[in-house]
């Protein structure tokens, strides 16, 4: 195995140097160095990597999103994401694997799903400390109107655009993105993100809190500040074990249903009752109620906005998909003068959502990351097992060289 690395680290040099005609001008590397006026801080990065140019050379089926120097310019203005960064370099490798789809996503191919949303793109990280939802952490991938664009909307539902997108490779496809992704944080901290402070305050108070966050595959439909205020009057009385049906109501445990993957269709939820989900008039309904924002991925899972309250005892309560908002699924529902349960809840700050999070603990041993030495790309590994993961190699070696950079 040494020796064919060596092979292919010579190969990849005189390739790199111009001693030897390219074998294939269309080298990840050598795509990435062709837009080095945009990349420049990336190919830094990679400079000098002559393994990893070797593996990505035999990487096939992925796609890449690169940061352009507009978007690393801004992670490295970031003190909080460039703190948490530093004093936990296996979130490095995470975030370099979260830019790296599996399959091959020209920009062509992100169209609106059937059910009217996002496509949702399955990246190659997949490292416990940081995710827990099964084949990986997901992307979802959506063209703007009129023809503006792609954009990738990642953990807190933050942004990215492509600036240029298409450009081919042997091993798939690279688009130019114009901001990072964020690894998506616990439930807890996408909640409180998306301002959606009632139902973690009701989750909170129901004792709920701690499964949601710690368990894998969840789905949380969470009713909006709004809608909780609309019932205030009923639910805001409800002691902890009522409320722990009632927010159990808004759960599915052992499965992450992305919008890409609804139809119409009954799931039961852990508090035992069914709920309904409908798609009618592009819009999409859980019982009653409207999902007024999809997608907001969490390191565990996936949460759904929607107008209102889910009532476990009125599973049949039915929309009217022409009306832009939903009738409560409560009856003699009235709102509270403030919105119930939101004591005491942290309220969204203006950078909040711009954090990388994560609940980690250090991944020892075998784990990659660890605060390994700045120089080894692979340091005590075998070179076998370092081969046989791209994703692996490939935030490795850069996780290795940011944390050794003078960024930190
Ligand atoms: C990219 O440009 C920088 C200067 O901006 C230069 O130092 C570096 O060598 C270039 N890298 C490649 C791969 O061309
Ligand atoms: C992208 O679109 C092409 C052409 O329609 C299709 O063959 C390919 O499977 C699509 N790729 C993905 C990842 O869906
Ligand atoms: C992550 O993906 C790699 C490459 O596909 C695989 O070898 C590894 O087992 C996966 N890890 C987990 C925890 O799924
Ligand atoms: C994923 O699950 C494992 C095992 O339960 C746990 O140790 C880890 O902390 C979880 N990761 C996250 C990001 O919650
Ligand atoms: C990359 O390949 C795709 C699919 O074959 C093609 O549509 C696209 O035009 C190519 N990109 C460039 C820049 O040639
Ligand atoms: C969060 O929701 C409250 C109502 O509960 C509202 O007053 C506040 O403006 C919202 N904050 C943000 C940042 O959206
Ligand atoms: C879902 O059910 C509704 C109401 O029965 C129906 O109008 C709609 O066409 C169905 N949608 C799909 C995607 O099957
Ligand atoms: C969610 O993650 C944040 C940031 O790591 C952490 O402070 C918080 O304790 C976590 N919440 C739960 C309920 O695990």
């Amino acid at each position: 195995m040494e020796s064919l690395k060596d092979i292919l680290v010579l190969a990849i040099t005189l390739i790199l140097t111009g001693t030897v005609p390219l074998v294939s001008g269309k080298t990840l590397a050598n795509v990435l160095a062709a837009h080095n006026n945009t990349l420049s801080i990336l190919n830094n990065f990679l400079a000098g990597q002559e393994e990893l140019f070797a593996e990505l050379a035999t990487a096939r089926d992925i796609t890449v999103l690169a940061p352009s120097n507009k978007a690393l310019n801004k992670l490295e203005n970031n003190d909080a994401v460039m703190n948490a960064m530093a004093s936990e370099p296996g979130m490095v490798a995470a975030f370099l694997k979260y830019h790296v789809f599996q399959g091959v996503w020209y920009t062509s191919n992100f169209t609106t799903a059937p059910s009217g949303g996002p496509s949702i793109v399955t990246t190659l990280m997949n490292d416990t400390a940081f995710t827990n939802v099964t084949g990986g952490q997901r992307v979802a991938g959506l063209p703007l109107p009129d023809n503006e664009g792609i954009t990738f909307v990642s953990g807190n539902g933050n942004k990215a655009a492509v600036q240029k997108g298409d450009y081919n490779f042997t091993g798939g496809t690279i688009h130019i993105i114009d901001d990072v992704l964020t690894i998506p944080a616990n439930i807890s901290d996408t909640l409180i993100n998306a301002n959606l402070t009632a139902a973690q305050g009701a989750f909170s108070r129901s004792g709920l809190v701690d499964s949601i966050n710690s368990e894998s595959e969840i789905t949380i439909f969470a009713p909006s500040n709004a809608g909780f205020n609309a019932v205030g009057a009923v639910v805001s009385g409800l002691d902890a074990a009522e409320l722990a049906s009632l927010m159990g109501y808004h759960v599915l445990k052992g499965k992450v249903l992305y919008t890409a993957m609804m139809g119409n269709q009954t799931e039961t939820t852990s508090e035992g009752n069914e709920i309904h989900i409908r798609m009618e008039a592009g819009k999409i309904f859980v019982n009653s109620a409207m999902i007024v924002k999809s997608n907001l991925f969490a390191n565990n899972g996936v949460v759904h906005i929607c107008d209102n309250v889910l009532n476990p005892s009125n599973e049949n309560a039915s929309p009217d998909p022409a009306a832009a908002t939903q009738q409560p699924a409560f009856s003699g529902a009235s709102p509270t003068n403030s919105v119930p349960f939101t004591y005491g809840v942290p309220t969204p700050t203006p950078t909040s959502s711009a954090v990388v999070t994560a609940t980690v603990t250090a991944v020892g041993g075998g784990g990659y990351g660890g605060g390994a030495p700045a120089t080894a790309a692979a340091p005590g590994r075998t070179t076998c097992t370092m081969f046989s993961s791209l994703g692996l190699l490939v935030s490795l070696t850069l996780a290795v060289q940011l944390v050794g950079s003078s960024l930190f």
